[in-house]
């Protein structure tokens, strides 16, 4: 059976500030996808990670379809009422346009989605991060689907040997997605050239070279190139298919254990670890740290099993406690250096502000004689030097 997984996700409000959506507004997005489910969809699944709403939906219409994201898009306008009704903070924050256009892409919530024949079994994850960028992906991903030190799969399983093909997005281009596909493993130090920057460059999918299916695709939307000003960060989803031509999901989850650090984490305008935590948790300490949710299923003729949380293990409150550590060393030097984003990247209107009138207030020092003949003196030395 051919089947399509879309999981479009969006924060309409929450509690307390950017940290959960109440169980209202929760329950209110449930009941409305329930209602419409009969129609369209095979099965539903709601989930929260941090301030966000993930519907994971399961259908036979293919990707980008119109009364998919529809749906989508009427079950956030509802939790968005619900938030205004119990005056949650941020109400109907990633919904940037006011009328829906037959696809949530550009719209301001993030999706991914996925079409495949189903395989006798089918097992998959889906991640969905909060206080963070689709980029928070390209690490893990790459190292799950290309590098055999995390992925054992590379060198046990025949069925990998071809490796995967990544489809990687330059999301500072807003006229267009502007994309490049690079094969792993040829091509894998120019992977990890544009997967260095998780700001502009974003894995979109990944496809495996000897099968051809589908085995990984990321939201890749960027609020700020929608909105033209700092709206949220934007909290990705991703999907990815499991076992047989793919890495086991033991080793799609194994990066993780790393928490590297990403953008994010308070007013969207910082670099935090990344903390693998369990589904439908809240955001603490510094509106962060960044977080990722795992959630396994397997889908058989469109119906979902019910999900195992994979972050749910003692072994990762081991990596919890590391990662804190993390997050507590960077917040220490507060604006300083690394720990805050750099200028291009800050999106708070106010410090783009504070920057020009400061700029404005600079003057460049009159330079007495003497000072610029001793200068002018040296840089001809210097040059002579040079040439010699
Ligand atoms: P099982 O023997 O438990 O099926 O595990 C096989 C495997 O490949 C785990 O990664
Ligand atoms: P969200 O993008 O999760 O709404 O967070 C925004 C923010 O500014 C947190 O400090
Ligand atoms: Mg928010
Ligand atoms: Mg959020």
């Amino acid at each position: 059976m051919r089947i399509t997984l879309s999981c479009i996700k969006a924060d309409v409000g929450a509690i307390g500030g950017h940290i959960k959506p109440s169980v209202r507004l929760t329950e209110t997005v449930e009941q409305f996808v329930k209602e419409k489910a009969k129609k369209l969809l095979l099965s539903y699944r709601i989930s929260t990670a941090g301030d966000d709403v993930a519907i994971l939906m399961a259908h036979e219409r293919g990707i980008d379809d119109r009364e998919i994201h529809q749906l989508a898009w009427d079950a956030f306008l509802e939790g968005t009422r619900v938030a205004k009704e119990q005056g949650l903070y941020g109400a109907g924050q990633d919904l940037l346009k006011d009328s829906f256009s037959g696809n949530v892409k550009g719209l301001g919530p993030g999706s991914c989605e996925m079409e495949f024949e189903e395989r006798p079994n089918e097992p998959f994850l889906l991640f969905a991060a909060d206080k963070t960028n689709p980029g928070a992906f390209n690490l893990p991903l790459y190292l799950a689907f290309a590098d055999p030190m995390y992925c054992a799969g590379f060198l046990l399983s025949p069925k990998m040997a071809k490796g995967f093909t990544f489809t990687i997005m330059d999301v500072n281009h807003t006229e267009g997605d502007r994309v490049i596909e690079l094969n792993a493993p040829e091509e894998l130090y120019d992977i990890a050239c544009l997967l260095r920057d998780n700001e502009r460059f974003v894995i979109e999918s990944i496809r495996s070279r000897g099968t051809g299916e589908i085995g990984a695709v990321v939201s890749t939307s960027r609020l700020h190139n929608i909105a033209g000003t700092y709206t949220g960060k934007d909290d990705p989803v991703a999907l990815v298919r499991t076992q047989g031509a793919f890495p086991a999901t033991g080793e799609v989850l194994s990066p993780y254990r790393i928490g590297h650090y990403v953008a994010g984490t308070m007013r969207g305008s910082h670099n935090g670890p990344l903390m693998p935590v369990k589904q439908n948790g809240a955001i603490s300490f510094f509106d962060g740290p960044p977080i990722v949710t795992g959630a396994a299923l397997c889908v058989h003729g469109g119906k979902f099993t019910e999900a195992v949380d994979v972050f749910d293990h003692p072994f990762w409150d081991w990596v919890r406690n590391n990662v804190a550590q993390k997050a507590a060393e960077i917040r220490m030097q507060g604006f300083s250096g690394p720990a805050m984003l750099p200028f291009a990247e800050l999106e708070y209107g106010g410090v783009v502000e504070k920057m020009g009138q400061l700029d404005r207030r600079f003057v460049v020092r009159e330079e007495k004689g003497a000072e610029r003949h001793a200068r002018a003196g040296a840089a001809t030395r210097t040059k002579r030097a040079i040439q010699a």
